[in-house]
């Protein structure tokens, strides 16, 4: 689809995405894309293979669409990578990914710093490994003083208990008299979020087929264009992405209001 939008007759494979990205003008291009990375386990099933192995391969699928958004200078990349309700699967699921995640820091964190990459990651501590917290920690710390991509890892992650805990921290300000409660609005409550200083999202893209947002960014996606594809994750490839960020371009955007007359 691309291809025909761009104007471009080369297949796809042959074109360089970069600069067929370069195409679309500035004010058309998300700054903030956050990816529901769905369809680990059905791709794994239908290889043949455990679960598991899904959630392996969908690592190597999110490291190369790190690698084209830090390429197309997408400001903002958040990924939904364990949910608070994903404590229900099978502890030895749950171990795998808490693994994966382990050794993603340690194997990852030098190019992601190469590429600038600051890295921050969304959701609650509880319930993960001290071990696990001081590698996150020490992850965050490393690349803080980097300018280039914000890459945010939702893990341990639930918009609705996003909001709670941005609530409670509030109430607390409001008790302890730093704040008046009518002085909170929208911009007070933004930078309580774990998301503080980000743009809102402006495009969701949910892999594998289901149309739902799962809980994911439920503030922060107030006004986000939503994107799916029956694509597993670990199938999903740059050129898809290319695709939604495309398909992202054409969209009317009307945050309420009205069309502009030209
Ligand atoms: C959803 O697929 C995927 C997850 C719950 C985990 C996503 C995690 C990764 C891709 C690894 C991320 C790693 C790092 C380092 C951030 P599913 O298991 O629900 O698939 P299904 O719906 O087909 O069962």
């Amino acid at each position: 689809m691309w291809k025909k939008i761009l104007g471009f007759g080369a297949s796809k494979e042959e074109q360089d995405l970069v600069s067929l990205y370069d195409k679309v003008p500035e004010d058309r291009r998300p700054r903030h894309v956050a990816i529901i990375m769905d369809g680990n386990g059905r791709w794994a099933e239908g290889q043949g293979l455990i679960r598991t192995a899904g959630h392996a391969q969908g690592v190597k699928t999110l490291e190369r669409i790190m690698e084209t958004c830090v390429d197309l200078h997408i400001e903002v990349l958040t990924v939904y990578a364990f949910s608070t309700e994903n404590w229900k699967r099978p502890r030895p699921e749950v171990d795998f990914l808490m693994n994966l995640f382990s050794e993603y820091l340690d194997k990852k964190i030098q190019k992601m710093d190469d590429n600038h990459v600051r890295l921050r990651f969304l959701g609650r501590e509880d319930g993960m490994s001290e071990a696990l917290l001081q590698k996150m920690h020490a992850a965050v710390d490393r690349l803080a003083g980097n300018d280039g991509m914000v890459f945010n890892i939702a893990a341990n992650y639930g918009g609705q208990d996003e909001i709670l805990r941005a609530a409670q921290t509030l109430a607390a300000r409001a008790k302890a008299g730093e704040i008046a409660p009518e002085d909170i609005d929208e911009d007070v409550f933004e930078s309580v979020l774990d998301t503080a200083g980000d743009p809102p999202v402006d495009l969701v893209i949910r892999t594998s087929g289901d149309l739902r947002l799962s809980n994911f960014l439920l503030w922060q996606a107030a006004y986000a264009e939503f994107w799916f594809t029956q694509t597993n994750w670990p199938d999903f490839t740059p050129e898809e992405f290319v695709d939604a960020l495309v398909d992202f371009a054409h969209r009317k955007r009307r945050f309420g209001g009205l069309d502009k007359k030209k």
